[in-house]
């Protein structure tokens, strides 16, 4: 079974998941495909995941497009589908808008594989300030203790993204 892991990000998180699922799915014929550089051709896969990062509490364009674009085609195959945000509290809320109702309801799984908020790798002063915020308003007082950091910000789950892989290898 030929496998496709179609994702969208901007630095680096989603991308890095797309890796630890392929991984996961060690020794299966796995294709990562980067929506923002490709448009992968459908008709070579039996299985697509899409997957995506949140910005300003959306999915990223090309990856709703490609899903609506191929919507037919994608109801065809097992279809799954993973979000990467920074709010955990919002995350199936997200996945709810991200994931079409159509593909959702036959699809092998839609899941929220974690996120990161990582301040130095935000290009510019303004989304610098902005991720730092949003580190503060998530530990809620501002609190910048670092072992406060370390239990409540959000992360890779990697446990997510096993279950993931071992669904698909069932299939
Ligand atoms: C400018 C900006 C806006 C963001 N907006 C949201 C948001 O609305 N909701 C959310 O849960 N996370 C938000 N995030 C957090 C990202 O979804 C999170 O950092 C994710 O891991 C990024 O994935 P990427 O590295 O693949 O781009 C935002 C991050 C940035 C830098």
């Amino acid at each position: 079974m030929k496998i496709l892991i179609a994702y969208a990000g901007r630095v680096g998180v989603t991308a890095e998941c797309a890796e630890l699922l392929k991984k996961g799915l060690d020794g299966r014929d796995v294709t990562l495909c980067d929506l923002k550089k490709e448009k992968p051709d459908l008709d070579e896969y039996d299985a697509v995941v899409v997957g995506s990062a949140v910005y300003y509490g959306k999915a990223e364009k090309c990856a709703t497009a490609f899903m609506r674009e191929n919507s037919e085609l994608l109801q065809k195959k097992h279809f799954a589908g993973y979000i990467c945000c920074g709010f955990t509290d919002m995350a199936d809320k997200y996945i709810e808008e991200t994931f079409p109702r159509e593909l959702r309801r036959t699809a092998v799984d839609c899941v929220y594989f974690g996120g990161e908020l990582k301040p130095d790798k935000q290009k510019g002063f303004f989304k610098k300030r902005l991720v730092k915020m949003m580190r503060n308003d998530i530990i809620n007082n501002g609190d910048s203790d670092d072992e406060i950091m370390i239990r409540i910000l959000p992360e890779i789950n990697p446990s997510e993204i096993t279950k993931l892989a071992e669904k698909l290898k069932k299939l």
